[in-house]
C-alpha cells in the first residue's frame, strides 16, 4: 500500500521516494480519501497531456474542483484555441528576449540589495522578487500593489491551513486591482502587453471577430500575474539547492557559463516547479490493465515523469550536462503548454548568470529553509543564504 497524501508536510518535503513507488507498483494509481486517479510514468503523463478531447482542463488542473473563473488553464477547445492564439501573439520569443537587459539590470540590483546582509532570504529578497518585479513591469501592475498580488498569489496555492474566507477576499482585491488598471489603459493607452490586449481581436471558429470583455482581461491579468512569478520563484531556489547538493555541477557552471542555459533544464527536469496537473475523464479509458472511469480527476505528476528512469538515465542525479528532454514536459505539453516559457527560460537563466558571477561561493542552509504545503506546486517558503565574498573585481 502506498503512502500518497499529497497534502502532508511529509510529501511536500520529499515526493520522490513515494513518485518512484508510484511508477514501479501503481503506474495508474487511485486515491480513494480524495478521489482522484494519478499517472506517474513519462509515457502516459506525454500521452494524456497530448488527448486533450480525453483528458479535459475544464473543472480545474488541481486536486480538488475549482470554479470557473475564465483562467486560460481550464479551457477546453475550441474556446482555449481562440483565447491562447491571441496572447500568444503578444507573448512571443523576440518580445521576451527583448527584455533580456532590463530582467539583467533588475537582477543584478535584487541581488546587491540583499547581499548587504551576511545572511539573506532567498526566496523572499530575491527569487519572489525578480519574477514579480519582471511580470508586473509587463503588464503594467503598479509597484504599490505588487505586495498584495503576491500575497493573493501565495493563498490561492496554498493548502492545509488556509483560510477560505481570506483566499475570497484577496481575490476580491486582486480584481479590483485588474478591473481599475483595465479602465485606466483604456482611459489612456501605452506600449504594453495590456494595451496590446486591450485591442487585439479575437476570432471564433465561424469567424466572428470581437474584443475581450473587462472580466476576460482581468482572467488575463490574473493567470500572467500569478503564474507569471510563482513558478520561477521556485524554480530559482530549487537550482541554487541543486547545485549546492552537487557541488561538481556548480563547477562546471563556474568553469563554463556558457553550459546555464542547458543547467536551467535540468533544473526543471530534476525539481519541477509545477509538480501535477489535473484533468478531468470525458470517457472511460484503459490503460495498464486499469480502467478510469469517465468523468473522474486524473493527476498527471509531472514531478514523477522528469524522474522516470525508464526515460531517465540516473534521473536522481542532477547533472548540467545532460542531453535537454525535447519535450520539456515540466513547461506543460500540448495545447496547455507554457505561455511564459521564453520569459521563464530568460529569467531563470539570468538569475543563475548574475548569481554566480557575483556571488561564486554562496552557500544555502537548505535544513534551515521552510516549505508550505501548496497544490500543485511545490518550492520553499523561506530559504536562509549567505553570499560568501563577491568575486574579486
Ligand atoms: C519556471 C517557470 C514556469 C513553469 C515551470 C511553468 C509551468 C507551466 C505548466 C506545467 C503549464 C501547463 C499547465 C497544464 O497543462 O495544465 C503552464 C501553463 C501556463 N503558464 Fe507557465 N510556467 C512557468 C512560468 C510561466 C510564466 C513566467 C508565465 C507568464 C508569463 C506563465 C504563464 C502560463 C500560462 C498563462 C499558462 C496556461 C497556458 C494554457 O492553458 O494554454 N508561466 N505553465
Amino acid at each position: 500500500m502506498i503512502d500518497f497524501d499529497p497534502y502532508s508536510i511529509e510529501f511536500a518535503n520529499n515526493p520522490y521516494s513515494v513518485y518512484k513507488a508510484l511508477r514501479d507498483e501503481a503506474p495508474v494509481y487511485f486515491h480513494e480519501g480524495l478521489n482522484f486517479w494519478a499517472l506517474s510514468r513519462y509515457a502516459d503523463v506525454v500521452a494524456a497531456h497530448q488527448d486533450n478531447e480525453t483528458f479535459s482542463s475544464a473543472g480545474g488542473v488541481m486536486i480538488e474542483p475549482m470554479p470557473d473563473i475564465g483562467l486560460l488553464i481550464m479551457k477546453d477547445n475550441p474556446e482555449h484555441r481562440w483565447h491562447k492564439n491571441l496572447v500568444t501573439k503578444v507573448f512571443t520569443r523576440d518580445r521576451m528576449n527583448g527584455m533580456e537587459a532590463f530582467v539583467r539590470d533588475r537582477c543584478a540590483k535584487t541581488l546587491t540589495e540583499a547581499a548587504e546582509k551576511d545572511e539573506f532570504d532567498f526566496v523572499k529578497d530575491f527569487a519572489v522578487q525578480l519574477p514579480l518585479n519582471v511580470i508586473s513591469e509587463l503588464i503594467g501592475i503598479p509597484e504599490e500593489v505588487r505586495g498584495d498580488i503576491h500575497h493573493f498569489a501565495n493563498l490561492l496555492l496554498s493548502r492545509g491551513d488556509v483560510d477560505l474566507m481570506q483566499v475570497y477576499q484577496a481575490k476580491l482585491t486582486a480584481d479590483e486591482v485588474y478591473l481599475d488598471l483595465i479602465r485606466n489603459r483604456r482611459a489612456r493607452p501605452r506600449e504594453d502587453v495590456i494595451t496590446l490586449l486591450i485591442n487585439a481581436e479575437l476570432e471564433d471558429d465561424e469567424g466572428v471577430v470581437r474584443r475581450l470583455t473587462d472580466d476576460e482581461l482581468a482572467a488575463r491579468f490574473m493567470e500572467l500575474a500569478t503564474a507569471g512569478h510563482e513558478t520561477v520563484a521556485k524554480a530559482i531556489p530549487n537550482g541554487a539547492m541543486a547545485l549546492q547538493a552537487f557541488p561538481s555541477e556548480r563547477e562546471k557552471l563556474l568553469t563554463d557559463p556558457t553550459r546555464i542555459p542547458n543547467a536551467v533544464e535540468e533544473i526543471m527536469r530534476f525539481d519541477p516547479p509545477s509538480q501535477l496537473q489535473g484533468r478531468t475523464t470525458t470517457r472511460e479509458v484503459m490503460l495498464r490493465g486499469v480502467t478510469i472511469p469517465k468523468d473522474v480527476k486524473v493527476m498527471l505528476l509531472t514531478g514523477a515523469a522528469t524522474r522516470d528512469e525508464r526515460r531517465f538515465e540516473a534521473p536522481d542525479v542532477f547533472d548540467v550536462s545532460r542531453e535537454n528532454d525535447v519535450v520539456s514536459i515540466y513547461f506543460g505539453y500540448g495545447i496547455h503548454r507554457c505561455l511564459g516559457i521564453h520569459l521563464a527560460r530568460l529569467e531563470i537563466r539570468v538569475a543563475f548568470e548574475e548569481l554566480l558571477l557575483r556571488f561564486p561561493a554562496f552557500e544555502i542552509f537548505t535544513e534551515r529553509g521552510t516549505r508550505k504545503v501548496l497544490s500543485n506546486v511545490r518550492g520553499m517558503d523561506t530559504l536562509p543564504c549567505r553570499p560568501g565574498l563577491p568575486r574579486a573585481a
